[in-house]
């Protein structure tokens, strides 16, 4: 096999060409326009719940916005899930707050319930003030446990931020990730679900909250003829050439996420008969991932490697793999804030890949990468 298979490539309709045409043929080439709009709804029609959706000019422009409006200001605390990207968290940096880390459960990988009640206690005793929100993730597509988080949140009174970059068609219970907390993320960076090129949307409750993060979006311009600014606003919003990409990509999102599952349904079969890889899955019928990318721990005894030269091997073979994110409490930036943990993130990092999953990947790629793995571990 001569071709690289790669983690998560983009992959595109055709038709996306059709929509930047239009923009161009109309002039529509700014931010905002029909593409923006029409994006937008069928995004509002994919999550559903009644949710409005705001095209943003990315996922991290999405969680800033969606802090902003959650009240969080210098000074606040902000619970964050620590197994994640950097992006889930960064925002709140950027607000001047403080990033308070909760470790994960091993079912989801997610945050975990009984940490996240053990944190907000202890950060009240601490300073004697309620966290100001609650971001927590669906790291890899895989639902957190929502349930379980949205109790303790609604018992202590803190909204929470869902970040759902990762889990564009996820489902808990029959229910679209992004929809449960006050606001979520969602990315179409160039290697998730769908793609922008670059780019992410905010889903918010209602109109009002759709108004709200415009006006954010777009340097918090007050209803002046003349530039009039009462607040500090970004420019975030969504060009409307990236949003005909969008649109295109819209044709083929139900197609990708038949596809991700597709393919973690080939792994699945293939690492049941191995000894020593555990590929991630739902953990019961609550969770339906879209398997965004599919992840595998290796047990180094009954293997005999580890994750690094597992990744070694593979890129030498033409296979891109991944280690599982770092920590947020264990990156050098971070490492003198708050957390909440029990080793349970730090050991996923120390024994996990994500391994190639997307649109491209084919299931002949899927076999390749399976019988290169055999290749590699039981050796000794
Ligand atoms: C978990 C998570 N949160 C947030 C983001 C940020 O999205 P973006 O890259 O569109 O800013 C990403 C992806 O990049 C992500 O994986």
């Amino acid at each position: 096999m001569n071709k690289r298979i790669y983690l998560c490539l983009a992959h595109m309709s055709g038709c996306e060409q059709d929509f930047i045409k239009e923009a161009f043929d109309t002039n529509w080439v700014v931010p905002l326009g029909p593409n923006v709009n029409a994006f937008e709804e069928e995004l509002q029609a994919f999550v559903g719940e009644n949710k409005k959706v705001v095209a943003l000019s990315a996922g991290t422009a999405a969680i800033h916005l969606g802090l902003i409006q959650l009240g969080v200001q210098a000074g606040d605390e902000v619970i964050c899930q620590s197994f994640t990207f950097c992006a889930s968290v960064n925002p709140v940096v950027y607000l001047g707050a403080t990033p308070v880390f909760v470790d994960s459960e091993k079912d989801t990988w997610n945050m975990s319930p009984e940490l996240l009640e053990k944190a907000i206690e202890d950060r009240i005793t601490q300073i004697g003030k309620k966290p100001k929100a609650i971001v927590f993730v669906h790291l890899y597509g895989m639902p957190a446990k929502v349930d379980e988080l949205m109790a303790v949140a609604h018992k202590y009174d803190i909204p929470i931020l869902e970040d759902a970059a990762e889990a564009l068609g996820s489902e808990y219970k029959g229910r679209k990730c992004g929809t449960f907390g006050k606001f979520g993320a969602l990315s179409f960076n160039g290697n998730k679900m769908i793609t922008t090129s670059g780019g992410g949307a905010l889903v918010v409750p209602n109109e009002e909250a759709k108004k709200e993060t415009m006006f954010y979006a777009t340097q918090a311009r007050e209803a002046f003829p003349y530039y009039q600014h009462e607040r500090i606003g970004y420019n975030y919003r969504m060009s409307n050439i990236c949003a005909g990409i969008g649109r295109g990509q819209m044709t083929l999102l139900d197609e990708h996420i038949a596809h991700h599952r597709h393919i973690h349904a080939l792994y699945k079969e293939a690492f049941e008969k191995m000894d020593g890889i555990t590929l991630m899955s739902n953990p019961d019928e609550s969770s339906n991932a879209n398997y965004w990318l599919c992840t595998i721990l290796i047990d180094e005894e009954k293997t005999g490697v580890d994750y690094e030269e597992l990744r070694v091997a593979l890129d030498v073979k033409g296979i891109e793999t991944r280690p599982l994110w770092k920590p947020m409490h264990l990156q050098p930036v971070y490492q003198h804030n708050p957390c909440y943990v029990d080793g349970t993130s730090e050991k996923l990092f120390n024994k996990g890949l994500c391994l190639p999953a997307g649109p491209c990947v084919t299931d002949e790629d899927v076999a390749y990468i399976v019988h290169e793995i055999k290749q590699c571990i039981y050796r000794g």
